[in-house]
C-alpha cells in the first residue's frame, strides 16, 4: 500500500498503555507499530549477558553499533530480534526492566538509538511509542500524543497484566518500580520524558482502552485528510 506519509508519535510514562493503543491505532490505520521501548530493552539484555556495567557507556555504545535488533510484525504480535535470536520475552524479565532506565539515560546510546528510530520512520507510515518520540526523535509528527494515567492505575493494570499470564507480582513492589522508572525517565539531562508542546495530553485514568484508541484514530483520520 502506498505510504500517505503520517507518523503517530505516542509518548508517556511507564505502564500508561501506550504499546496496547499504539498497536491497535497501526492495526486499524494499515500502519507499523514501533516499539522503541522494546529496542532499549533488547540492548539491555545484551549489556546484561554481556556483563556490562549500565554505567559504563561507552561499552555500551560499542555493543549497540555491532548488534542487530529487529522488530517483526508476526501474525501474534511483534517480535523482538536481537541478532537473529528471539527475544520478545527475555527483554520483559524483572532484571531487564530494572535496568533499562539506567542504560537509556546514557546521550551517546540514545544518539544511536534515535538514528535507527528514524530511519524506521522515513519508510512507512507508522505508530511509534515511547518517551521522547513527539520532543526528539519525530518532532514534526503528523499526530503527537501524550498518555498519562495515576500511578495507582498503572500498577493496577500491569498487575492485572501479570495475572493473566500467570505471574503473582506484589503491587507495591510493581508501583514502586514504575515510579523508580519515571523518576530516572524524567530526569535524564538528554531527552526526559516530557510532553511535547504541542502533543494532545490523554488522561487514561478513567478510559478503556478502545475510547483512547478511538480518540487517537480520530486525529489519525484528520491527518489524512490534511494531508
Ligand atoms: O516503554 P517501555 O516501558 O518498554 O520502555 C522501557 C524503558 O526504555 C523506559 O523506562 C525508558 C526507555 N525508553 C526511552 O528512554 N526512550 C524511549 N523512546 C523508549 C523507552
Amino acid at each position: 500500500m502506498e505510504a500517505k506519509g503520517i507518523r503517530v508519535a505516542i509518548d508517556g510514562p511507564a505502564a500508561a498503555g501506550k504499546s496496547t493503543v499504539a498497536k491497535i491505532v497501526a492495526e486499524k490505520s494499515s500502519f507499523i507499530y514501533i516499539d522503541t521501548g522494546a529496542m532499549y530493552r533488547a540492548l539491555t539484555w545484551k549489556v546484561l549477558q554481556n556483563r556490562i556495567s549500565p554505567e559504563d557507556s561507552q561499552s555500551i555504545v560499542d555493543l549497540l553499533a555491532k548488534t542487530d535488533i529487529d522488530l517483526e510484525q508476526g501474525k501474534s504480535g511483534q517480535r523482538v530480534r536481537v541478532d537473529g535470536d528471539d527475544v520478545t520475552e527475555a527483554i520483559r524479565t524483572e532484571q531487564v526492566t530494572g535496568s533499562v532506565s539506567h542504560i537509556a539515560k546514557h546521550p551517546n546510546v540514545r544518539e544511536q538509538m534515535v538514528q535507527r528510530q528514524r530511519k524506521l520512520a522515513n519508510k512507512h507510515d507508522i505508530v511509534m511509542d515511547g518517551r521522547d518520540i513527539g520532543t526528539h526523535v519525530i518532532p514534526n509528527a503528523e499526530v503527537k500524543v501524550f498518555l498519562k494515567a495515576s500511578v495507582e492505575e498503572r500498577a493496577r493494570r500491569r498487575y492485572d497484566e501479570n495475572m493473566q499470564k500467570g505471574l503473582t507480582t506484589d503491587f507495591e513492589t510493581l508501583k514502586n518500580e514504575i515510579e523508580e522508572r519515571d523518576r530516572i525517565d524524567s530526569n535524564r539531562e538528554t531527552a526526559p520524558l516530557v510532553k511535547a508542546d504541542d502533543a494532545i495530553a490523554l488522561d487514561t485514568t478513567d478510559l478503556t482502552i478502545d475510547d483512547v484508541a478511538s480518540s487517537i484514530l480520530e486525529k489519525v483520520n484528520q491527518a489524512i485528510i490534511n494531508e
